[in-house]
């Protein structure tokens, strides 16, 4: 069976939720405070284990009490971890989440995620063969993002680049990528307003994803595949939901539309509890919708 691998961060979110947002110099009182593991690397590689095998997690923690948690939480969850640096004298990466009004805000310190290099990465992918597939995100500095898809290129491992957070992405990076997953507000940033001009220019690489509303494509024409409505308690982490589940359809050999609807499904469960990995869905559950 071919083998997904995670080049990505893994954090500690620290998540507050509150019904007041403070303005400038004020202090609110908020409602209630919990820690989780997160980071959109692990996220994608813990949504892609529960639904498979052979996940594999390249990334770096701080030698502290949040990356023994971290590790710890990857293995619980099926992740490989054989390929996780630990980084002396450096912290684990954090994401400080707000929780207000049915949506997030997040401001992420990558601490150990800046050490994920080229000279760390490239090495570790020599492990892997034709055809697996890497999934990327952008916590991880750009020059890293870059080799491992130069890499992948040469060597025809298939990517997933999801490019978020958003930052400007080298052309020949965006070329060489198998798929690029933006939510509606990245592929603006990236590529401007005309989204059907550019889903056809990058026909069958572009995948942008619409939230409850599913991801749209071109094939031989635009194809909307429809979300699945659920009632919201958190959407934090649905898009690495997305994204891993995405990962293990093209892994199972699945066509596009049958790919991005199962990563659909995955995606509409994941909003239905607190925390990003919370409420990941089991494979099980995804045979029941
Ligand atoms: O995509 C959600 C993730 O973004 C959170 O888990 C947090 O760690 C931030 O990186």
């Amino acid at each position: 069976m071919n083998k997904i691998i995670v080049v990505g961060s893994s954090s500690i979110d620290l998540i507050v939720n509150t019904h007041k947002i403070p303005d400038a110099g004020e202090t609110v009182l908020g409602e209630s405070f919990f820690t989780s593991p997160g980071g959109k690397g692990a996220n994608q590689a813990v949504s892609a284990a529960r639904l498979s095998s052979q996940v594999y997690m390249i990334g770096a923690v701080g030698n502290d009490a949040y990356g023994t948690r971290v590790i710890n939480n990857l293995k619980e969850n099926n992740v490989n971890t054989d390929f996780m640096d630990v980084i002396e004298d450096v912290e684990t990466g954090t994401a400080h989440i707000t929780l207000f009004d049915n949506d997030n805000r997040i401001i992420v310190i990558p601490g150990a995620n800046n050490y994920i290099t080229p000279q760390k990465v490239l090495p570790k992918l020599d492990f892997f063969n034709e055809d697996d597939i890497i999934l990327l995100q952008q916590e991880i500095p750009a020059e890293t993002v870059d080799a491992v898809v130069n890499y992948a290129f040469t060597n025809n491992l298939k990517v997933i680049l999801n490019p978020a957070p958003y930052r400007t992405i080298a052309q020949q990076t965006i070329d060489k990528v198998t798929y690029l997953t933006p939510n509606e507000s990245e592929n603006e940033l990236l590529f401007g307003k005309d989204l059907e001009k550019m889903l056809e220019h990058y026909r069958k690489k572009l995948i942008v994803t619409r939230g409850d509303q599913g991801a749209v494509y071109f094939d031989t024409a635009v194809r909307n595949i429809a979300g699945h409505q659920q009632k919201v308690v958190d959407t934090t982490g649905a898009g690495d939901t997305f994204n891993g589940a995405l990962a293990v359809a093209l892994i199972e050999n699945k066509n596009l539309a049958e790919a991005i609807d199962f990563a659909n499904k995955a995606g509409s469960l994941s909003v239905t509890r607190l925390g990003a990995q919370g409420a990941m869905p089991y494979r099980k559950e995804m045979k029941s919708k």
